[in-house]
Parts: structure tokens; sequence; C-alpha cells
């Protein structure tokens, strides 16, 4: 499938999309605390979303059983809610959402502590969202779109960290996932050029140890290989004609 160019009023129903997915994801951020479970940010997600007139797009994308990721600790995507998996203390937990919103999808990660959590984790947690800042600064018209990854890579890779080379970001429109695919390591090629009103989602995915990830029994829950900790944040992103505007956060 061809990368989508979205007209204006498209970008419009995008900027609406990413802005209630915003509102989720801080309600979510509110109830974080030892002692909820998985399957409780899972169901006041798919409520808050559904509140603001909206769909979750997860909820069976490819058999997926519920409307958000919950990724505790090794866990590094597409975690599924569970009734008896409790938060506690010291614990990270990504929480991967998505929705859509007259016809058009939006899609944003962010990985919270549980309480308080090691210095160390915490830096792992502070380096993959600002891997992220990093990457969408090349996000620009006229840039290529491995630009991107590049930065990503080039900003994670000191810190010694794995970066997660089997999921990507995406482009997102009317799907969740349109072309292009946007890796968050180095590329060889450039990749396509960047043209305003793309709309992107990129999600760095970044393990304390290595890179390499494997997959649960359930088909969907993807682990680190050596079970160190995992973070992921992700915004859906539009090109503009000077900075990328961020969708799904306003500050
Ligand atoms: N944010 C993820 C992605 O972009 C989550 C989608 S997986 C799903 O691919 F199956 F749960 F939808
Ligand atoms: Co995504």
């Amino acid at each position: 499938m061809a990368v989508t160019v979205k007209s204006a009023k498209e970008t419009e129903l995008m900027r609406e999309a990413g802005r209630l997915l915003e509102i989720v994801h801080d309600e979510m951020a509110k109830m974080i605390r030892p002692g909820i479970s998985t399957m409780d940010i899972n169901e006041y997600g798919d409520k808050v979303i559904r509140e603001l007139g909206c769909v979750p797009n997860f909820l069976n994308y490819s058999g997926y059983p519920a409307s958000i990721c919950v990724s505790v600790n090794e866990e590094v995507v597409h975690g599924i809610p569970r009734r008896d998996h409790i938060l506690k203390e010291g614990d990270i937990v990504s929480l991967d959402a998505g929705l859509i919103y007259k016809g058009y999808h939006s899609d944003a990660a962010r990985t919270h502590a549980v309480g308080q959590i090691d210095p160390k984790v915490q830096k792992l947690l502070d380096v993959t969202k600002q891997s992220f800042f990093e990457g969408i600064k090349m996000a620009r018209a006229g840039n290529h779109l491995f630009d991107i990854s590049n930065a990503i890579d080039s900003y994670v890779t000191p810190f010694g960290y794995g970066i997660v080379q089997d999921l990507v970001g995406h482009g997102i429109g009317t799907s969740l996932h349109e072309d292009p695919q946007i890796p968050n390591f180095r590329q060889k090629r450039r990749g396509i050029k960047l043209v305003p009103g793309m709309t992107l989602a990129v999600e760095p995915m970044i393990n304390m140890g290595t890179w390499e990830v494997e997959w649960l029994d359930d088909g969907w829950t993807v682990i680190s290989a050596d079970h160190s900790v995992s973070a992921h944040y992700e915004n859906t992103i539009l090109i503009t004609d000077g900075e990328p505007e961020i969708l799904t956060l306003h500050v």
C-alpha cells in the first residue's frame, strides 16, 4: 500500500483523534499504583475511549483480545491484560492505546513507573521517551524517513541499551497500520522523502539488555530475550512545512 498524504480536512480529523487519545492516556496514568490489575487498566481505558464517542482500534485487531496493550517489566509490547496480573511497587508498565474517531486512527504509548522504581530503570524510561523526541527532530518535509530511525539509534546506542528490531513504527490514517514502516535502528538506505500531510506513529521500544525479543505462547506478548526490562514510548505525528506536530501530546 502506498504512503498516504492527508488533506486539510483529514488532518483535522487526525488532530481530533490524537487529542482524544491523549485524554485516554492521561486518565489511565492517574490509576497507576501498586495493587491494580492489568485488566483494570484495560477496562478503564476502554470505557474512556467509548465515553469520548470513539472505538478502540486494537480490540479484535488480527484477533487481539483487548482494547489496551498492557506490558509489564520484561514485556516489550502487546501484553494481554489479565485480572490476575497485579502491579507491584517497583514495576514498570507500558500502556499502548489507540482509537478511531470518525474513521481516523490514533496510536500512542507511555511507560509508567509503579510506585518507587530503581533509578537505573527510570533512566531507561527517560532515554526511551527522549529518543522519540530526538527522532522526530528529523521528521521534517524534505528529510528522509530513515533520518528518524538513525537519530533514534544515535541517541540510544551510547547508553548500551538494546533497540528492538522485530517491531517498528508505521504510517497511520484510515487504518491503524499504513505504509511506511519506521524502524528505530540505523538503516543503510535513506527511505522515502517526507511530505507535509503524512501522519506517522513513531514508537521506540528499548530494552535494558539485549535487543532480541521472543513471543510468548499466547501469540501476542513480546518479551526481551534476556528478560531485561523494556520501555515503549509512542506518539502519532503530522509532517508539516516546519516542525512536526505531535497529535497525541500537547504540553
Ligand atoms: N501500537 C501498536 C502498534 O502500533 C499496537 C497494536 S497491536 C494490537 O502496532 F493488536 F493490539 F492492535
Ligand atoms: Co503503533
